[in-house]
């Protein structure tokens, strides 16, 4: 069954503690932090004391999506914070062996994003180095900003790397984050993909509990 992490980028920051109740309530699994540096996108979105109030908010799992320049040097203080998710792109500076070895350090779930644009081939010799649990996050929008529409150009790379996946039979997640409601969730779902973030569409549903079963289509 597929994972779904609620990302609260776009949802009403002036009350934290009623957003992770609204998540909590919707029967989505996980809740999605985003974090923005200013400097790996052009955005500055929340960082470690808004994720350890977060954290005394909820038991939900945090899924922490790192959108910085150096996500080594913040493994550990993101972990200490509460993240049990922690996801970094490849396209940033850190060695992405090193990052990952510094997240399984801590025991949780590591992530490796790509961009819109960063050909999957980028990722696979890395594949062997994950451990059952963890993922790869492809994004189906440009990485900075919430309300985006969804990029049909990924589907064919998701397709690929699911038939990695499954040839390998390696037990990884296949993370998507950008443009997720009804209609693509169920697009990424036959493509392959086990672990959905969806953003702006669950956080503005009437009925966040029904958004949550139909990105899980039942
Ligand atoms: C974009 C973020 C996403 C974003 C998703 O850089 O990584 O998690 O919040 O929002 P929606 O679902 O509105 O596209
Ligand atoms: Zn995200």
């Amino acid at each position: 069954m597929c994972i779904i992490s609620a990302s609260i980028l776009n949802a009403d920051l002036a009350n934290l503690s009623n957003v992770a109740k609204i998540v909590e309530n919707s029967g989505a699994d996980a809740l999605h932090y985003d974090v923005m540096d200013g400097c790996f996108v052009d955005n500055i979105s929340f960082g470690l004391p808004v994720l350890h109030a977060l954290r005394r908010c909820t038991e939900l799992p945090l899924d922490v999506h790192l959108m910085v320049k150096d996500p080594l040097r913040f493994v550990s203080r993101f972990v200490e914070a509460g993240a049990q998710y922690l996801s970094f792109h490849i396209e940033s500076d850190s060695d992405p062996v090193a990052t990952v070895d510094a997240i399984h350090g801590h025991g949780i779930a590591a992530g490796i994003a790509l961009c819109p644009n960063t050909p999957l081939s980028v990722v696979l010799p890395l594949l062997p180095r994950l451990k059952a649990g963890d993922f790869i996050l492809l994004m189906t929008v440009e990485p900075g900003w919430g309300k985006q529409a969804f990029i049909y150009d990924v589907l064919p790379k998701i397709r690929q790397l699911r038939a990695v996946l499954d040839q390998q039979e390696l037990p990884l997640h296949i993370q998507v984050d950008g443009g997720i409601q009804e209609e693509t969730a169920a697009i990424c779902r036959e493509a392959g993909v086990d672990f959905l973030v969806s953003g702006s569409y669950l956080m503005n549903a009437p009925v966040p509990a029904d958004a949550v079963r139909y990105l899980r289509g039942r």
